[in-house]
């Protein structure tokens, strides 16, 4: 597997600095191709422009926005895009968006003439301190997320914060669940001062927050690329959290990635005071700060049934047993954890009953 290199943000821009590193020998003859979709083309190309001359003559490739953009088709048109253009071993994909985008690219990227560079810039807050780093890509399949997908690392991976000032409002709130669970996982205190801050209005995202939360992951990823083992942690609040987010876009109420991670990381600090011991107060802690964010349906028995037929078909299960990530306290999480199909039904009717 490539290294990835990633630029953090700095006192210089890390696309003034990604824009040098272009510019070098090892990219002397390279054909840039920008992956972006209608929002990123808007709001995050002209930055890109300014700080990175470097992609003056490169090509566009614009897919839907979202989640539509992560299928067979797309991905088919894209590679046809890329023949009509000449791309060959030597062109390079930058992608130029949130999760979706950099999934997209990354796995056009890999398959295309049996794999060729790209590297990521992510426009959003989930992109910055998760989506974009460690080499996870994926296309959808059958209304299942992430079905099909390799593990390819991206060349390098820019991450710069200006890019969050160009975000509705949604998308960057959010963001806050995604950090959450990155600082659950890695820093008792910035998660409570991050709690704090939530319920006094007072929060401001900081370089240092988002690289605190990136670099995590970094290690993490190094520590386990392929999501055999330790890396698993990262799906805290994901088991629920996709399944939700499924359900809600069955059911035409579609519930933002991030919003769908808050509503999965309460299910799983529920399921942890239940089963491994969790303390009571961080529940409560997260259901005075986090969980206000989040406006959710009351969920039926009928609903709760539907989530679990979701959350059965997700690829993490092993030995048809629904598996997942549990907390004994911040910073010790518990992976693999089997939960059975009535604590499911338990939970989701509990999480229905709060607000
Ligand atoms: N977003 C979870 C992971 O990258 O493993």
């Amino acid at each position: 597997m490539n290294e990835t290199t990633i630029l953090y943000p700095d006192k210089v821009s890390p696309l003034s600095r990604l824009n040098r590193i272009l510019k070098g020998s090892r990219y002397s003859d390279a054909h840039f191709i920008i992956l972006l979709d209608e929002n990123t083309y808007q709001h995050c190309l002209p930055l890109l422009i300014e700080k990175m001359d470097v992609l003056e003559e490169a090509e566009f490739l614009e897919v839907p926005v979202g989640e539509e953009a992560k299928s067979i088709e797309i991905a088919s048109q894209i590679w046809g895009a890329l023949l009509d253009m000449n791309a060959d071993r030597n062109s390079v994909i930058i992608n130029l968006g949130g999760g979706c985008i950099t999934d997209l690219g990354g796995y056009v990227a890999a398959c295309y003439k049996r794999g060729i560079r790209f590297i990521n810039v992510p426009t959003t807050l989930i992109g910055m301190v998760d989506a974009a780093i460690g080499g996870k890509t994926a296309i959808n399949l059958e209304g299942y997320k992430n079905q099909v997908g390799v593990f390819v690392q991206p060349d390098y991976i820019a991450i710069e914060p200006a890019f969050i000032d160009t975000l509705p409002s949604i998308e960057l709130t959010g963001g806050l669940f995604e950090m959450a669970k990155m600082l659950m996982l890695s820093d008792n205190e910035l998660y409570h001062d991050f709690c704090n801050d939530i319920r006094n209005n007072d929060l401001a995202i900081t370089n240092e927050m988002i690289t605190h939360c990136a670099h995590f992951k970094e290690e993490v990823v190094k520590a386990d690329p392929t999501d055999l083992s330790f890396r698993k942690v990262l799906n805290l609040g994901h088991t629920f959290g996709h399944a939700l987010e499924s359900f809600h876009k069955a059911s035409n109420q579609p519930l933002n990635h991030g919003y769908a991670v808050g509503l999965g990381l309460w299910c799983a600090l529920y399921l942890s005071v239940k089963k491994v011991g969790l303390s009571l107060e961080l529940l409560e802690e997260y259901q005075k700060s986090l969980l206000p964010i989040v406006k959710h349906p009351k969920y039926s028995l009928k609903d709760a049934e539907a989530i679990l037929s979701y959350m059965r078909a997700d690829k993490k299960n092993a030995n048809g047993m629904i598996l997942c990530v549990l907390l004994l306290s911040l910073e010790t999480p518990y992976i693999d954890v089997p939960v059975d199909e009535n604590e499911v039904r338990d939970t989701i009717l509990s999480l229905a009953k709060l607000q």
